[in-house]
């Protein structure tokens, strides 16, 4: 069962949603990539992430055609814009080229990627034009700190920042710390990438850990449904795996349904221990 995540507006959305970083790039892949994409919708994951950034639009134009046909109210669809097109003369134009890549008149959810030259003032008041126009229901950001997050809360309409999207996973658990903490406090639910630490290639030790590896066994998992199932464990949080093959999908959709007991936490926690001071925060 897909665990309901509140925004501040108070949209629910579940807390998994389809990554798709590197979908699109291949010719040869295309096809399983859509099938895995309508898998998850079909599987009542209806979140999608992409970015302007991932594959120069390749990506976006992807999920455009895997949502073709599908109800466009039931879908949650996530876009970011680069930095560099984050001011007032290029952010209008960027997202027509997201909507138009993605077959789609608006997006749910519109992301700052990452923090630029562009002032935080400026860009929000772009975001906000965009909500006025119809163009998006709402903005967020990505990759920021503690610090970037308490700048933007302080910027004219800053309270309108919908979520903040960074790095997480069972060996990068630094957000834990302060950051997390904090914008829980302000509403901002938090979206987890790499929630599978790229199928462990992130920290080579994760999969061979005994603690994840003793879990998977008890529950006749993999240790890859292991570290999902760590992240969709964790407070107003949503993890957008990213799977183009639909067996791994279909693996991970199976994580909803899975719930680690106190020991199995305490266990993980041994092992990868939450932070107990501030760490710089994650990017890969
Ligand atoms: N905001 C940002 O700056 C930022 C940065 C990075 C990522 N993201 C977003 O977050 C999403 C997720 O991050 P990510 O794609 O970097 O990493 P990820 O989701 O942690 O890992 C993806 C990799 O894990 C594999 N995988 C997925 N499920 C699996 C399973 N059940 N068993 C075995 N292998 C499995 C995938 O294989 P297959 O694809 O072959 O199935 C793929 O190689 C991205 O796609 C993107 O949408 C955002």
């Amino acid at each position: 069962m897909n665990k309901k995540i509140f925004l501040s507006d108070g949209t629910e959305i579940g807390n998994m949603g389809i990554g798709t970083w590197y979908m699109g790039d291949s010719p040869n892949n295309r096809n399983e990539e859509i099938k895995s994409i309508r898998y998850a919708l079909d599987h009542g994951v209806t979140t999608i992430d992409t970015a302007e950034m991932y594959g120069n639009g390749r990506s976006e134009l992807l999920v455009g055609e895997a949502i073709k046909g599908y109800d466009r109210k039931k879908l949650f669809i996530i876009s970011k814009v680069l930095p560099n097109n984050a001011g007032k003369n290029r952010i209008f134009q960027a997202c027509e080229n997201t909507l138009k890549r993605l077959g789609t008149d608006y997006l749910d959810l519109y992301l700052l990627h990452w923090r630029g030259f562009v002032p935080f003032e400026e860009t929000i008041e772009c975001m906000e034009e965009l909500k006025r126009k119809g163009k998006i229901r709402r903005w967020g950001v990505s990759n920021m700190d503690i610090y970037d997050m308490e700048e933007i809360l302080e910027c004219p309409d800053g309270e309108n920042c919908c979520v903040n999207q960074v790095l997480y996973h069972l060996g990068s658990r630094g957000i834990e710390y302060s950051l997390k903490p904090f914008t829980d406090n302000h509403n901002i639910p938090t979206i987890a990438y790499c929630p599978v630490a790229q199928g462990g290639r992130l920290r080579k030790k994760l999969l061979d850990s005994a603690a994840v590896k003793n879990i998977a066994e008890k529950y006749n998992i993999t240790p890859i449904q292991v570290l999902l199932s760590f992240v969709l464990n964790q407070e107003n949080m949503i993890a957008i795996p990213k799977a183009a093959q639909v067996k791994h999908m279909k693996e991970n959709i199976e994580c909803l349904d899975i719930k680690l007991s106190q020991e199995d936490l305490e266990i993980l926690n041994k092992e990868f221990p939450a932070p107990t001071r501030k760490m710089p925060l994650d990017i890969e």
